[in-house]
């Protein structure tokens, strides 16, 4: 009976929590994945700017607390977060105005490991929602860390996440895990936008020939299998990996590559999902 009563006092709580949120969070979008590697930081990223592109108000949350890459990707490695005079966290501003917050922006030494049980990642989590001033956003793009676990509940509770984006390689071993990715999006009722298949493919640079190096359509089968929409194939792309490692991801350049129209394409069919 009280075991019950704390059920509905958590939920009712929760669900504070996320009407308060949702005053100035339009939508939450979760990019995830059954298995680490895969791009989600690289999507996460690309999209955010994709969105941002067009206009509208966009958040990028680094959920990544063991591994947080975003600062990496968007060369924003020595930023530390300033915080209002009423001690709201102030998310750094990466032009033209894509607003951002990670735990490496927190935590003094980004090489110490961070040793927290599930608790201290809630705590943590909630802070960069709530205690944050995020003005008003449109589309609040959440880059997680690999696998269901704790940052991945925790966001979808806290926010009642309304949009989820799985990131997927060819292979039947991402495959395999991507299936459990769509399994928790389902089971934590949150809406799936569709699935991507990344790494999708490589085009050798010299004879223009395509090699399939991860296999071919798995992404697309997973898609038919669930009944879910196919957000398109990323091919394996060095501009993409040297974006990353210069901290500029390659959407900033617009330089007509196919891979940046795939970008604005997720993009415009993100923005089409809520209409
Ligand atoms: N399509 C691509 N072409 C080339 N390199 C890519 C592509 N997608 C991602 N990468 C590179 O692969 C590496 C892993 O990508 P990323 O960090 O986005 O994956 P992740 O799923 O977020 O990983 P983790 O599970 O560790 O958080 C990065 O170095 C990134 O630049
Ligand atoms: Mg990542």
């Amino acid at each position: 009976m009280a075991e019950k009563g704390k059920e509905r006092d958590f939920q009712a709580e929760l669900k504070e929590e996320q009407d308060k949120l949702r005053e100035h969070i339009k939508h939450t979008i979760m990019v995830i994945s059954g298995k680490g590697g895969v791009g989600k930081s690289t999507v996460s990223a690309n999209l955010a700017y994709a969105l941002n592109s067009f206009g509208k108000d966009v958040g990028l949350v680094d959920a990544d607390i063991h591994g947080p890459t975003i600062p990496k990707l968007l060369g924003m490695e020595n930023v530390k977060l300033n915080s209002t005079p009423e001690g709201k966290i102030l998310p750094a501003i990466v032009p033209p105005g894509l607003k951002v917050i990670s735990m490496a922006f927190l935590v003094p030494d980004s090489d110490a490991p961070i040793i927290w049980r599930g608790p201290m990642k809630y705590n943590a989590i909630k802070q960069f929602l709530q205690d944050a001033q995020w003005g008003n956003i449109e589309y609040l793009i959440v880059d997680l860390p690999p696998g269901t676990g704790d940052e991945s509940i925790s966001i979808a509770q806290l926010t009642g996440a309304d949009g989820s984006i799985i990131v997927t390689t060819p292979q039947s071993v991402a495959l395999l895990n991507s299936r459990k990715a769509v399994g928790f999006a389902q089971k934590m009722s949150i809406p799936i936008i569709g699935i991507i298949e990344n790494m999708s493919g490589f085009i050798c640079p010299h004879c223009g020939e395509r090699v399939d190096i991860f296999g071919e359509g798995g992404g697309e089968r997973t898609a038919e299998e669930f009944g879910l929409p196919f957000l398109g194939r990323i091919p394996l792309d060095k501009k993409i990996c040297d974006g990353g490692e210069a901290g500029r991801p390659m959407i900033i350049d617009n330089d007509n590559s196919d891979n940046i129209d795939i970008f604005k394409d997720l993009a415009e069919k993100v923005i089409k999902f809520y209409e």
